[in-house]
């Protein structure tokens, strides 16, 4: 029976690891997941529609009327995210969405449609998966683990970068470490490292270093896991 693999990278907000993912998923044209995306896009939702989200059946029924998924655009080799049909990849990275995410992502029931949507979607096809619960909570028992770190000041301003004059670097700084405490300090699934998962910080890295880092060690784990077979 044909194996497919499982890697699995977490980290803290805006420390590089969709990049890695992103990167490292095209280089071995294996499928990438990236769950924050899925979270963003519920929240995206959220706000379009004015949705109470404290109001857990409206909450429910929405969830149940809300279908995400990726689609692989050939043009540029990568996946985008679609939400109810519509491509929603750019629109899920305003700064209202940053603001609301990390507090969405909290819901229990929330979060059991995303880790079992999660799971579907990766089924029968080697994948990155990305986020902050993969290693701890969605897979376990995935074939490498990751944990990716980088310095606040140097995240906020790789951010500022991207998000140019629309908003601070002291907002973002922030938001940042806002997310970072509540993604950590939550009862369900919080970030943390999991004793299995390699540390990259990734403060001095250039993003193609990062990538290359990460792709040896993954072809390394699969030659050595096969072998064992
Ligand atoms: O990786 P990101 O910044 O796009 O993630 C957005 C938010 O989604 C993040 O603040 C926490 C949440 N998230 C989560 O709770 N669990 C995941 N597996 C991925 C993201």
């Amino acid at each position: 029976m044909k194996k497919y693999y499982i890697v699995a990278i977490d980290g803290t907000a805006g420390s590089g690891k969709s990049t890695i993912a992103k990167g490292a998923a095209k280089e071995l044209n294996w499928l990438y997941l990236d769950t924050g995306a899925m979270y963003r896009a519920i929240t995206y939702k959220i706000i379009t529609e004015k949705l109470d989200y404290q109001n857990e059946q409206l909450l429910k029924e929405m969830l149940e009327q809300t279908e995400i998924d990726f689609r692989y655009h050939s043009d540029e080799a990568v996946y985008q995210i679609y939400l109810d049909g519509k491509n929603v990849t750019r629109v899920i990275r305003n700064p209202l969405v940053d603001k609301l995410v990390s507090h969405v992502s909290l819901i229990p029931i929330v979060r059991e449609k995303m880790v079992k949507e999660q799971r579907k979607i990766a089924q029968g096809k080697n994948t990155i998966c990305e986020g902050r619960d993969i290693g701890s909570v969605v897979f376990p028992n995935a074939d490498l683990k990751f944990f990716v770190d980088c310095d606040l000041d140097e995240r906020a301003l790789r951010r500022k970068k991207e998000l140019g004059e629309s908003i601070s670097y002291e907002e973002i700084r922030n938001n940042l470490i806002e997310r970072d405490y509540i993604d950590s300090n939550r009862e369900i699934s919080p970030l943390k490292r999991e004793k299995d998962a390699i540390y990259l910080d990734t403060t001095n890295l250039k993003i193609n270093e990062e990538i290359a880092i990460v792709v040896l060690l993954i072809k390394m784990r699969l030659l050595t896991q096969n072998s064992f077979i």
